[in-house]
């Protein structure tokens, strides 16, 4: 029996991560968290809102899936980190926010950080055993989200209920926005350069619109492999729950007589800015991506408030990283005071925007 701890389980991971542990009788829910929906009796410890560090530590787990979102999950991944028990992590703001930190924490704890973004996922599994210097770099594949194909006149007034309007993932608010953004392609080249401890001139990002191909790895002969399945993120999040033994999931397989489109496009960076300035923001290194993932929490929350026009998420996220500081930070509390002084530079930010 695995014993695990669900944070976030009431959202869309944490749904079908419910689904995932009921149909693997290996899987033990031990303990559950959300923010503020109850939790009725889901597992024999649960906890609504608050720091869930106490939770973990009664619970227990052999694995936390982290599927929190937002900057709120860092704690909890940096506690489960540094013990070595296993983290299975949808929550990629953590890793974003806090990479140094985590992977610190990770070497020190010494065990296994399972990624569960489908992306990640895909891309665990075509490096798995192969000699570093064998990969030549990733791909990472993006749906291109609902605004895929226009120019920026076009998204000058698009609301916010054409946003949550995704082509192919059917996910919470906040990511769904930055699905629309590119942002969340920003946040998964800097959580694959923590992943993996790969240079971020080696992690590349192609569109790919029916979100079949999850991620590709190139290797130094000339060969890329390719990860391919329908999307369904319970396949990703039973693979971490459950590897190395990856469990049945009874989903269905890809058929090949049905018609699959596999085309790509490139990302048009003009009309999508948000993943060059996560690249900025990795590049420039130390607590810029803590401060990229602030601003950018601060503008979708604005957005989805209606208070900021979908083109100004970016402006308010550029302007954040160009007046923060970006020294390294010691320690979590130090991190933590880093993320809220960005939110209140975002928020004035906002004003202009
Ligand atoms: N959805 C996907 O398909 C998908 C795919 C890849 C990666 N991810 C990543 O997985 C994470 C979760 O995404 P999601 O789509 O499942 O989000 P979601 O549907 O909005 O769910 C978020 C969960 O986090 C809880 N939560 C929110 N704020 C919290 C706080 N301050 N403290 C403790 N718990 C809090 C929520 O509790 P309440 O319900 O009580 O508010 C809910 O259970 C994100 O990091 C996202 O980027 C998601």
């Amino acid at each position: 029996m695995r014993r695990v701890a669900l944070l976030g389980a009431t959202g869309s991971i944490g749904r079908q991560a419910r689904q995932v542990i009921d149909a693997h009788p290996e899987l033990e829910l031990v303990a559950a968290s959300s923010g503020s929906q109850p939790l009725d009796g889901l597992a024999p410890l649960t906890q609504v809102g608050g720091d869930p560090i106490e939770l973990l530590e009664r619970a227990e787990p052999d694995v936390v899936l982290n599927a929190v979102v937002g900057f709120a999950g860092v704690r909890a991944t940096l506690w489960t980190l540094e013990r070595g028990i296993d983290l299975a992590l949808a929550n990629k703001e953590s890793l974003v926010a806090a990479g140094d930190l985590a992977v610190e924490a990770w070497k020190r704890g010494g065990g296994r950080l399972l990624p569960v973004d489908s992306e990640h996922s895909a891309l665990h599994q075509c490096l798995e055993g192969r000699p570093k210097d064998t990969v030549a770099g990733v791909v990472l594949t993006a749906s291109g989200g609902p605004f895929r194909g226009r120019n920026r006149s076009e998204l000058s007034d698009v609301s916010t209920e054409d946003a949550l309007v995704h082509p192919t993932w059917n996910m919470g608010p906040k990511i769904t926005v930055d699905s629309a953004t590119l942002a969340n392609k920003g946040l998964e080249v800097i959580e694959a350069h923590f992943l993996f401890g790969l240079d971020y001139e080696t992690i590349d990002v192609v569109i790919q619109p029916t979100s079949v191909i999850h991620g590709l790895v190139r290797l130094r002969d000339g060969a890329a492999l390719a990860h391919i399945g329908y999307p369904d993120m319970r396949v990703p999040i039973s693979y971490a729950l459950t590897y190395p033994d990856r469990a049945a999931t009874g989903l269905p397989q890809l058929d090949f007589s049905s018609e699959l489109v596999l085309e790509f496009e490139p990302v048009d960076d003009d009309v999508f800015p948000m993943l060059g300035i996560a690249r900025r923001a990795g590049g420039e290194g130390g607590t810029k991506p803590c401060v990229f993932n602030a601003a950018n929490e601060v503008a979708v929350g604005a957005f989805l408030d209606r208070r900021l026009p979908f083109l100004g998420i970016a402006e308010v996220v550029e302007r954040t990283l160009d007046e923060a500081g970006g020294g390294p930070a010691a320690d979590i509390d130090d991190l933590v005071a880093i993320d809220q002084e960005a939110r209140s530079l975002a928020e004035k930010a906002l004003v202009l925007a």
